[in-house]
């Protein structure tokens, strides 16, 4: 063995094989040893200290969780494993999701890695190209329907016979899942949304690394909200660790939705359809009662954020810190500098805004919102004239 091998066998011994999400957090999760241990190499995301932008919306411990470095590129992933290993495991054939695109992909890829097939409702003409080409490429057979994310989630809880889930329930909404239902072809076909308790325990996991990664927990999280699984999943990695004694403090929750999409802000008019952060436009959250109970648990707040703000947040953090996230995760960013502007937070405290997805899924809006690409004759000449050196 060459003398460079060996030192990188040595370091990475010293450093130990990077777990697998459902291996590193099982205690939390629930798995047994006849769960089965697929992994994409999900969670272990980075945690980013954003100095400049930090320094630009007023906030100096500002951290981004970032969740698009996932391997579908959301953090889908983390409940996702969880779920389809479950899925697996009770004996299930095929797994059902409604998306606005990111569920979709992550189910396809998982569905994929398990040999289950995968079933998508899709609201028409409503989703991201990188998304579908996701979904489509890796096998899902992708129903379109006319209306919103609201109906096609309607439509597969209708199939798999999980209508009321959300309103029954339970603090861990655990007690009414029954899970799977035989439909259609007679098929074991398993319902793959949030309303899957599965897939909100998986995803409590990017709490626990916030808390693992900064030593504590912060005193804000930030992040957008959409059918509200992810806060409601976030409050509940952050009290777990606080009721396994390994935290004592809990965040202040900031959840931001799209304007024109948020029911949770009292008052707040269901108003023009249209919104830059099209996955997150969601009329009627599953786990809404999930995102109160973290709001006025935690003494946070549920706001709408408009298009503009989201735009302007976007840009920044790609041109201040050089991360490309989707338009929908630059929500709370958004929230953030209005909030800090407000004086409604305190901007000296440790805040984690969560991005929640790659900005690669969908160039088209940045396509419209970039700059002219510069042309040149091919000689360093002409370069040098475009470029006004
Ligand atoms: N951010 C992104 C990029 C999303 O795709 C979603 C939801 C959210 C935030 C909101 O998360 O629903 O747990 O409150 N996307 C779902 C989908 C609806 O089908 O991919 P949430």
């Amino acid at each position: 063995m060459s003398e460079v091998l060996r030192h990188l066998r040595q370091q990475q011994a010293a450093s130990g094989a990077r777990p697998r999400l459902i291996q590193r957090y099982a205690a939390f999760l629930p798995v047994t040893s006849a769960t089965p241990p697929i992994t994409l190499g999900e969670g272990n995301t980075p945690l980013v200290h954003a100095r400049s932008l930090g320094r630009a919306i007023g906030i100096p411990e500002l951290h981004l969780k970032v969740e698009g470095m996932n391997p579908t590129g959301s953090f889908k992933d983390r409940g996702m494993v969880v779920a389809v290993a479950r899925a697996f495991e009770d004996g299930a054939e095929a797994v059902i999701c409604a998306s606005t695109g990111n569920t979709a992909a992550s189910a396809t890829a998982y569905a994929a890695a398990a040999g289950l097939e995968c079933l998508v409702v899709l609201p028409a003409g409503r989703i991201a190209r990188g998304k579908l080409m996701q979904a489509l490429f890796g096998g899902a057979r992708v129903v379109a329907v006319e209306g919103g994310f609201d109906d096609a989630l309607r439509i597969v809880r209708e199939l798999t016979g999980e209508g009321g889930a959300s309103e029954a329930t339970t603090p861990d909404g655990a007690a009414i899942w029954a899970g799977t239902a035989r439909k259609g072809a007679g098929k074991h076909v398993t319902l793959v949304n949030s309303v899957n308790p599965h897939r909100i325990a998986g995803q409590q996991t990017a709490a626990f690394e916030v808390i693992d990664d900064l030593g504590g927990a912060p005193d804000y999280v930030a992040l957008p909200v959409g059918n509200a699984g992810n806060i409601t999943a976030y409050w509940k990695g952050f009290n777990a660790y606080r009721d396994a004694g390994l935290v004592e403090t809990r965040p202040v929750m900031l959840g931001f939705q799209a304007a024109g999409a948020a029911p949770l802000v009292v008052g707040h008019p269901i108003a023009e359809p249209e919104t830059v952060a099209t996955a997150i436009r969601i009329g009627d959250p599953a786990s809404w009662h999930g995102a109160v109970r973290a709001r006025d648990e935690s003494g946070g707040r549920i706001e709408a954020v408009s298009d503009d703000e989201i735009l302007e947040a976007w840009r920044d953090l790609a041109r201040l810190e050089g991360i490309f996230c989707e338009p929908a995760s630059a929500a709370p960013l958004a929230g953030l500098r209005r909030l800090v502007a407000e004086g409604a937070i305190d901007p000296g405290g440790t805040i984690v805004a969560v991005l929640t997805g790659h900005g690669l899924k969908d160039p088209e809006l940045a396509a419209r919102h970039a700059p002219e690409i510069l042309t040149a004759e091919p000689t360093a000449e002409g370069v040098r004239q475009a470029l006004g050196w």
